[in-house]
């Protein structure tokens, strides 16, 4: 099968582009690498370095005439989406239709969607939270990703185009890059790396901090190879199911990387969600999919891969 991966030299993307690659199929890699990195992205793919709202995108369709596209380019901050939300709709909500025009003008078969349970469950009364239970959205970066399976679901009616879209949990896994919003494993993991301490934002009536579903991301890209034949037209959380609170992944990873640094309590961050963990019961029926890698054996492989790589 021939794959098209907008965002592939990103950490997740290029996860699942050495994924499809393992598995045989032939991989086209489009990304602009204002993110991402070209040493990420696997020798054998083909590579354009390209922005996904380009009027060229048409030709690279032309000349590679996928089967399927699997579209993880995006605007990926919360803050940088609340900063800047026509930024985030130019990327998330324009440029992936410039990405579905392409695939309806050369009849793609398939689009894998990358969505976010997380930000799309928001502060959900109901944990672990299932696909159908959406939250008012407070970021346009939210909101541009619900509004992404919308139109998904609109050129599906209209156009016979297939999708799936998956929800991510919290991905952690080599070629994540510590910054503010990576979420805190690649942070505690760097912080480990330098012998610095790490921060914990703690409520008063939550002290061990926010809750996180974190999924590694093999799990998450052995998700990607099977929506290549599995799921038609729904969202599908892609996460463990596991509740954990940001002290206690501090205490997992201190264990497993025998370190003793402290953790700083500091009080909560306005505008954090609370709690988030995916109920991801769909995966299991519609694709075959459960996490299998366990928070310490992901937290094992990431210290390997970094103690080899030096970095992320
Ligand atoms: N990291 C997580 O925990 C998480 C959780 C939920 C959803 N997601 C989603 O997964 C996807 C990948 O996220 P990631 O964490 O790997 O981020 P990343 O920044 O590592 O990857 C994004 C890639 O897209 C590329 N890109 C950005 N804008 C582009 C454009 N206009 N044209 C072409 N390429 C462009 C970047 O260069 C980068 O390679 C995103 O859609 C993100 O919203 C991530």
């Amino acid at each position: 099968m021939k794959i098209l991966v907008t965002g592939g030299a990103g950490f997740i993307g290029s996860n699942v582009v050495d994924a499809y690659i393992r598995e045989g199929h032939d991989v086209v890699v489009v990304d602009n690498l204002s993110s991402g990195k070209k040493e990420n992205v696997h020798p054998d793919a083909a590579f354009y370095l390209m922005d996904i709202r380009s009027d060229d995108l048409r030709k690279v369709f032309d000349i590679e005439r996928p089967d399927v596209v699997n579209h993880h380019a995006a605007q990926k901050s919360v803050p940088k989406s609340v900063e800047d939300p026509v930024f985030d709709a130019e990327l998330n909500v324009v440029g992936l239709l410039n990405v579905l025009n392409q695939c309806v003008a050369f009849d793609v078969k398939k689009v894998i969607f990358i969505s976010s349970g997380g930000a799309l469950a928001g502060d959900a009364d109901v944990i672990p939270t299932d696909e159908e239970h959406v939250s008012d959205m407070i970021s346009p970066y939210a909101i541009s990703k619900y509004v992404g399976e919308k139109y998904l679901h609109f050129y599906a009616v209209t156009y016979g185009l297939t999708y799936v879209s998956l929800r991510y949990a919290n991905v952690y896994g080599p070629r994540q890059v510590a910054e503010g919003e990576s979420g805190v494993v690649p942070i505690f993991m760097e912080n480990f790396f330098q012998n610095r301490p790490s921060e914990l934002y703690a409520y008063a009536d939550q002290p061990r901090g926010t809750t996180r579903d974190y999924v590694y991301v093999d799990d998450v890209a052995r998700a990607n190879v099977l929506a290549l034949t599995k799921g038609r037209n729904v969202p599908i959380n892609i996460g463990t199911g596991v509740e954990m609170h940001i002290e206690d992944i501090y205490r997992q990873m201190q264990e497993v990387l025998g370190h003793d640094l402290p953790l700083i309590r500091k009080k909560e961050r306005v505008g954090d969600v609370r709690r988030s963990c995916l109920d991801c019961t769909r995966a299991k029926d519609v694709l075959g999919w459960e996490a299998e890698v366990s928070f310490k054996e992901g937290i094992r492989r990431l210290y390997r891969y970094m103690s080899k790589t030096n970095s992320p």
